[in-house]
């Protein structure tokens, strides 16, 4: 069984929203165990660097795919502590060669969402992990009239919420791409485990 959790910040419900959709794709796929875990919940490390709370689960899982809202061009400040909070795993390199990807939602079309996926690649990349692309041409080339990948993002999935709330906005065909991009992300990650066994 690939364990997969979607540590998601969403400061007003439409990050939350898509990755519910996240979740949703990867628990589809035949054997996996996906969790979404809010990472405004998880307690700060302890004097000795003690983790408590759900950070055990994020140690155990096989995949993690970060989300969080673009807010002023990068990650959320709530995220960036998460990320903070992380560095004594970074010392020991817990989480090396754990698939990881990420995802942002913001009120722009653009409004700098690439920034904050960098941010979570860099963010990957320093905790040693191995990062899944989106894997969907864009529906601007395919006409697909699922509006997939909307926003035509190749590092981590971006999406776009207008002034409303989550249960309208981000519009379907974003919710279905966080769909696709669960099912990719828990796809690579049964092949990633398949070819380390
Ligand atoms: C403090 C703050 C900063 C924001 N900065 C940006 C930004 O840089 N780019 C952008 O496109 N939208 C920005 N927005 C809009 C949010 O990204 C947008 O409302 C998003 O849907 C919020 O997601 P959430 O409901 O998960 O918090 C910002 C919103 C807030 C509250």
């Amino acid at each position: 069984m690939a364990k997969i959790v979607i540590a998601y910040h969403s400061g007003f419900g439409h990050t939350k929203a898509i990755a519910e959709r996240v979740h949703a794709g990867a628990a589809g796929v035949n054997g996996v165990d996906a969790t979404l875990l809010n990472v405004e919940e998880l307690p700060a490390p302890g004097a000795d660097r003690s983790l408590g709370g759900r950070w055990g689960e994020l140690n155990a899982a096989d995949a993690i795919i970060f989300g969080t809202p673009t807010y002023m061009g990068d990650v959320s400040w709530v995220f960036k502590r998460f990320m903070e909070y992380s560095s004594g795993i970074w010392f020991g390199q817990g989480w090396k060669d754990k698939i990881a990807a990420g995802f942002t939602n913001s009120g722009g079309l653009s409004g700098d969402k690439l920034q904050t996926l960098h941010t979570l690649m860099v963010f990957a990349n320093q905790h040693s992990m191995i990062w899944v692309s989106t894997g969907v041409t864009p529906s601007i080339y395919t006409g697909d009239g699922k509006d997939l990948n909307r926003l035509s993002s190749y590092s981590g999935l971006m999406t776009q919420a207008d002034q409303g709330p989550p249960d309208k906005t981000p519009p379907q065909g974003d919710r279905l791409s966080g769909e696709a991009f669960g099912a990719r992300v828990a796809q690579a990650t049964q092949r990633w485990l398949a070819g380390k066994a």
